[in-house]
Parts: C-alpha cells; sequence; structure tokens
C-alpha cells in the first residue's frame, strides 16, 4: 500500500508514513531513534500510534538505553513481573528470547504471547504501549500478528455487542501461567501476588481518540465477571475469535533493527511458531496507561 493522503494531519517533523493494512499499522520513515526525538517528532508519533495502533521503524540501532529513552517519553515504564528476564542494569528492558546462558536457563521469556492477548491486561493501570526491538530475528516464522480492536468493535453483530456492552472482563495472569505457560519454572507466591486478577470493561473508549475497543482477549481474559465461569468463558473465545478475523490483522515479519511500536488499549497480538534451531532475541520496553473506561 503506497503513502496515504488519509494520514491527516500530515506530520510535521519530517517523518514519513506508510499504511501497512486497512485497518492497522503504519511504517514511519526517515527518523533515527538511535538519538533522543524531538517534540515536533513526539507530537507526530503518538498522533500516528492513536491513529493507525501499530508502528513500524524499521533498521534502527536501538541500544537499551536509547530503548528505554524513547520509550520513556510516552508514560512510566513498567518491568516485567519475572525479574529474572530482565536486561542487566535495565529493570524496565525485558527480554524475548529462546536463548539460555552458560548455566543452561533462559534468558528471557520463551514462547511468550502465543495466544492473543494486550500486554499486562491482568494489572489495574494495563499498558498503553508496547515497543518491541529485534536484536536477532530467524529468518523465517517468529512472526507478530496485531488486530485492530477499533475495527473489531465497530464490526460486532448487534448480539454480541450487547452482551459486552457493560461486561467486565476478569483478566488473570497466574491463571494465564497455569494455562499456556506451563513449560516455564512456576510462579513464585510473590510473583503470584504482584498480579490478582482484575475485572476491566470489555469494551473500552480509547483515552485519545474516543473510539470505542474491545477488550478482552482470549490469552489473558478468564471470563467475564459475575456470569457462570465456563459460559464467560466461551464468550471471552468467542469475542477474541471475532477480533482476530483477518481482516481485522497486520502480520509483522520480522528483520534485525525494527522496532515495533503498538497501542494496547486499542489492539491484540500474538507471536506465531518459528524452527527453534534460530536464535531469536527481542527486547522490550512496556510503558503504563490509564484505567481503562
Ligand atoms: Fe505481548
Amino acid at each position: 500500500m503506497q503513502p496515504s493522503s488519509e494520514t491527516f494531519p500530515p506530520p510535521r517533523s519530517g517523518i514519513r508514513v506508510r499504511r501497512l493494512s486497512e485497518h492497522i499499522g503504519a511504517e514511519i520513515e526517515n527518523i533515527d531513534l538511535s538519538r533522543p526525538i524531538s517534540s515536533a517528532q513526539f507530537a507526530d508519533i503518538n498522533t500516528l500510534l492513536v491513529r493507525h495502533s501499530v508502528l513500524v521503524f524499521r533498521g534502527q540501532d536501538l541500544p537499551p538505553a536509547m530503548h528505554v529513552d524513547f520509550a520513556s517519553r510516552f508514560g512510566r515504564l513498567v518491568g516485567h513481573i519475572v525479574k529474572r528476564f530482565s536486561v542487566d542494569d535495565y529493570p524496565e528492558v525485558t527480554y524475548i528470547s529462546n536463548v539460555r546462558n552458560d548455566k543452561g536457563e533462559m534468558i528471557g521469556a520463551d514462547r511468550a504471547g502465543m495466544i492473543w492477548h494486550s500486554d499486562m491486561s491482568y494489572l489495574p493501570r494495563p499498558m498503553l504501549g508496547s515497543m518491541l526491538y529485534g536484536v536477532e530475528c530467524p529468518p523465517e516464522g517468529a512472526d507478530t500478528e496485531f488486530a485492530s480492536m477499533f475495527a473489531a468493535h465497530d464490526a460486532l453483530p448487534d448480539s454480541m455487542r450487547a452482551l459486552l456492552a457493560g461486561a467486565k472482563g476478569v483478566h488473570d495472569y497466574a491463571w494465564h501461567y497455569a494455562t499456556y505457560l506451563s513449560h516455564r519454572k512456576p510462579l513464585t507466591d510473590e510473583e503470584k501476588a504482584q498480579a490478582p486478577p482484575v475485572s476491566h470493561p470489555a469494551l473500552r473508549t480509547h483515552p485519545e481518540s474516543g473510539r470505542k475497543a474491545i477488550y478482552v482477549s482470549e490469552g489473558l481474559t478468564r471470563t467475564l465477571d459475575g456470569m457462570e465461569e465456563a459460559e464467560g468463558r466461551r464468550l471471552v473465545v468467542e469475542a477474541s475469535e471475532f477480533a482476530t478475523q483477518p481482516q481485522f490483522v497486520y502480520r509483522h515479519k520480522w528483520r534485525s533493527g525494527d522496532l515495533v511500536f503498538w497501542d494496547n488499549r486499542s489492539t491484540m497480538h500474538r507471536a506465531t511458531e518459528f524452527d527453534n534451531r534460530y536464535r531469536r532475541l527481542m527486547r522490550r520496553t512496556t510503558v503504563e496507561g490509564d484505567i481503562p473506561a
């Protein structure tokens, strides 16, 4: 897809924008994230994030210090609950990786986020956005899929919209971990205590654009509040499957040097399989958002 006049207002900072799909994703060019960004660049990027939900910056050289510097412009950074996955000297930066250290231990979160989710939706103040940087990417596989919860919301059948309006999703990290991450060391009691289940509106309003978005996910929303567990779960899965149909999805194929910045308030995402013979080393920061409403 070519640059489009739909990117309005046009960027004022000299960056260029190329849309990546009908509903979601834009590639941002003519910016060097290895240096602090200007206030004009910040304003443009923030506007474009709210509009396109996923921003792709290719060919970036981004040491951890600059990753933190860029991400911090958008809000407070929140490290991973599992502290052993942090980058040395940068507790706010988490490794997502299948690489092992000298002792044979995983240095990062392995097989992370393979089920549709919005990052850390199990916290009272979930993430505004996440920034994932490819240090070493497999030559094939390990794509990340992103789905527009704005577009999915706007296309909801009336019956499903009526069920979700006023409902609250129960987001539960310990349940998620036990269900999907049983290949890892079990969570410690201390880690579990940091993330008791929380409820958020099943349909939320984006605080900057006012657009409505679906905010339940198969991966992190265990059920719906006040509903029989299995029936609530069935509705969560149904909504999540509706929201992640191909017409709402952009699939990112990673190259080393890519930084992808996504808006967790208007998207779900998931990682996809790859051949574990390949090394994969990614760094992630997450920016805290507001309380969903
Ligand atoms: Fe994620």
